[in-house]
């Protein structure tokens, strides 16, 4: 999979991948990282942890990859097409106001993106969720519309998810994304976030049940 660190990209392969987590069992996946800002914090505060940011936009990468920390990896990829090199390894994946064909994927319940999700997760996966209003609202939805249809989407792709929850002006404000904090200071400050686990027990039985 192609990695980036500052300007430079390169390829990884699963062996360099797998010497690089070695001991590490908490391994975090930001999905649509944006610059990063929120990987780069999170493998600061967490030395324990291995964070990967990954986007299909290398540009706004440049600045925090360029850091030389031992746990934390920025990936260039589509989320439509996650790298093989992750299969099984995540423990936690987070998705921070995403826009675009990331968001379309989400509203549509895109096979692409739901099976690469369920493929790059461990089986005690967990997973949060959080949507702004104006993106939604860009993209033809109220956020509660929006939020309730992404839900559903989840819960057919096997994730066990809350139900939608408001955030509120100080969650986003004391959360490390770049893009909660313009939110806490735009015009249009809603946001929710919806949290789950991945029901790979439930899905295996799921499957046996059908198998049979
Ligand atoms: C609004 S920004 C949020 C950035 C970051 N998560 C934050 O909280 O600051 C949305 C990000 O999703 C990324 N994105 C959109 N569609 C994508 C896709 N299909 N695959 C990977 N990244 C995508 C964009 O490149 C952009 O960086």
């Amino acid at each position: 999979m192609e990695i980036i660190r500052g300007k430079t990209s390169r390829d990884l392969d699963f062996n360099e991948l797998t010497e690089r987590l070695a001991g590490r069992n908490r391994i975090i996946l930001d999905l649509g990282t944006g610059d990063g800002r929120y990987v780069h914090s999170l493998a600061e505060k967490n030395p324990g942890w291995f964070v990967i940011g990954l986007d299909s936009c290398r540009e706004n990468l440049h600045e925090n990859s360029r850091a030389k920390m031992p746990n934390m990896l920025f990936v260039i990829a589509s989320a439509q097409d996650l790298p093989g090199e992750l299969s099984g390894l995540v423990s936690h994946i987070t998705i921070n106001f995403p826009w675009g064909s990331l968001l379309e994927s989400l509203l549509t319940g895109d096979p692409r993106l739901m099976r690469g999700l369920e493929a790059i997760s461990n089986s005690m996966a967990s997973l949060d969720l959080r949507l702004n209003g104006g993106a939604l609202t860009q993209a033809g939805w109220s956020l509660e519309a929006g939020a309730d249809q992404i839900y559903s989407n989840m819960i057919q792709a096997g994730w066990q998810v809350n139900t939608p929850a408001a955030m509120t002006a100080s969650d986003l404000r004391n959360y490390p994304s770049t893009w909660a904090k313009r939110l806490t200071f735009g015009r249009d400050p809603h946001a929710m976030i919806l949290s789950g686990w991945f029901a790979y027990a439930q899905s295996v039985e799921r499957k046996a049940m059908v198998d049979r």
